[in-house]
C-alpha cells in the first residue's frame, strides 16, 4: 500500500452531522465536517490514552475523545483538556490531519506529508459533473487486496470466462492487439471489445454480437480504474471504481458508473444491479487468488502481451515505491502491534516539532 496519495474516504453526502470512522491503509481515522462544513480527516488514535476519537462526539467544529474529553480541532491540535482547563496544552497534544478535497461527489483525503505543490493532482472525471450523464453510485467491499482488485479491472481476458452471463462472450476469448498509452498518473488503452447482445428482461441472449470500443485506464493519484465504453453511435458509458485499501487485504470501491442515453430515473436500479452483479462475479475469483497481493517480483507470474495493461500499472507503482511512498507491511504487522500504535505521517509533520504517536514504517530505497 502506498501513502502520498489521494483516497476516497466517503461521498460527500454520507458525511453529515457526526463523527464517521474510516479504515484506509490498515489505519483508522475519524471524519467529520467543521463548523463551516468543509470534510476533515483526523487520525483515530487519542494522544493521551489511546481513545478511539471516532467514538466520541463532535462539539463545534472539533472532535472530543470519548475518554477523557480533549477536543481536537480540524487541524488536529488540541483546543481543550476539561481536566485542566487553565494548562497550557502541551505542544504534543495533537493527532495527524489530512488534506481534503470534495469533488465529484465524493471526499478524497490526501494521506500522506507532501507539501501542497508536491501533491499528485486528482483523477479527472469531468463527465461526473456533466448534466448531460446520469450518474449512479455505490460501493462494493472485496475481500481481496487494491492491487488485485485494480489489475482486474484493467484485465479484459478473464471476460469470457468469470462474466460469460453478464458481458462476456465465452465463444470469442481471443483480445486483440492494443497500445498502452501511459501517462504522468496512469495509463489507458483502446480496446475492441465483442459483446454478445441480450435483449428482455431476463436478458437472453440473442446470438448476435456487436463490438464494442472500450477504453480501461488506472490512474494512481487517487487510485481507481476507469472504464469509457462506446456501445452505439453517440453512446457512452463511464464507470470509474475507486479501489481504496482498507488493509492489505481488504478493499472497499466507492464507483460510479454514468450514460448519456436511456437517462430515466426508473432504470437506475438496473444499472446498480447490473454493476454489482459483476463485482460479484470477480469477487468469486478474486477471493481466491494466491498470493493475495500482487507478486514483487515478475518472475513469480507468467505475463503474456494481452496482459500489458496491467504490466504498466505494475510498473507505475513500482516507480512511486521507488520514491519511498510503499509502507513496509510486514514491519506495521511485526512491530506496530499491542504496545506501540504509527499513524501514516500528515503534511504539518514536515515542519518539525514533537509528536506523540510514531509515523507508519516505509520501504526505503
Ligand atoms: S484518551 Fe482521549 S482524552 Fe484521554
Ligand atoms: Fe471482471
Amino acid at each position: 500500500m502506498l501513502i502520498n496519495l489521494w483516497y476516497v474516504v466517503l461521498p460527500s453526502a454520507q458525511l453529515t452531522d457526526g463523527l464517521k470512522p474510516v479504515q484506509l491503509l490498515g489505519q483508522h481515522f475519524v471524519a467529520f465536517r467543521d463548523e463551516v462544513g468543509t470534510a476533515r480527516l483526523l487520525s483515530d488514535i487519542c494522544v493521551h490514552r489511546g481513545g478511539a476519537l471516532s467514538a466520541g462526539v463532535k462539539v463545534g467544529g472539533s472532535v472530543q475523545c470519548p475518554y477523557h474529553g480533549w477536543r481536537f480541532g480540524g487541524d488536529g491540535v488540541c483546543n481543550h483538556i476539561p481536566a485542566q482547563p487553565d494548562l497550557r496544552i502541551p505542544l504534543r497534544a495533537r493527532v495527524d490531519a489530512y488534506p481534503t478535497i470534495e469533488r465529484y461527489g465524493w471526499i478524497w483525503a490526501f494521506l500522506g506529508d507532501l507539501p501542497e505543490a508536491e501533491r499528485p493532482p486528482l483523477p479527472q472525471l469531468d463527465w461526473v459533473d456533466d448534466p448531460n450523464v446520469r450518474v449512479v453510485s455505490g460501493h462494493f467491499d472485496w475481500d481481496a487486496s487494491w492491487d488485485r482488485v485494480m489489475e482486474n479491472g484493467l484485465d479484459f481476458a478473464h471476460a469470457p470466462f468469470v462474466h460469460g452471463s453478464t458481458f462476456g462472450d465465452p465463444d470469442h476469448p481471443e483480445i486483440g492487439g492494443f497500445e498502452v498509452e501511459r501517462e504522468p498518473w496512469g495509463g489507458s488503452a483502446l480496446m475492441t471489445m465483442r459483446r454478445p447482445v441480450r435483449k428482455g428482461w431476463r436478458r437472453k441472449p440473442t446470438g448476435a454480437h456487436v463490438d464494442v470500443a472500450t477504453r480501461p485506464g488506472f490512474h494512481l493519484s487517487g487510485p481507481c480504474v476507469t472504464l469509457e465504453l462506446a456501445p452505439r453511435d453517440g453512446w457512452k458509458i463511464f464507470i470509474v471504481s475507486a479501489h481504496t485499501p482498507v488493509d492489505g487485504r481488504r478493499t472497499r470501491t466507492w464507483w460510479m458508473m454514468g450514460r448519456t442515453f436511456m437517462r430515466w430515473p426508473l432504470l437506475d436500479r438496473r444499472v446498480v444491479a447490473s454493476n454489482l452483479k459483476i463485482f460479484n462475479q470477480d469477487l468469486v475469483v478474486l477471493n481466491k487468488v494466491r498470493p493475495e497481493r500482487v507478486p514483487d517480483s515478475w518472475l513469480q507470474e507468467v505475463s503474456i502481451k494481452s496482459d500489458a495493461l496491467q504490466i504498466a500499472f505494475r510498473q507505475k507503482i513500482h516507480a512511486l515505491e521507488e520514491r519511498g511512498w510503499r509502507i513496509d507491511e510486514v514491519r506495521v504487522e511485526r512491530e506496530f502491534t499491542g504496545r506501540t500504535a504509527c499513524v501514516v505521517p500528515c503534511p504539518d509533520r514536515r515542519e518539525g516539532g514533537p509528536w506523540a504517536i510514531e509515523t507508519i514504517p516505509i520501504i526505503a530505497q
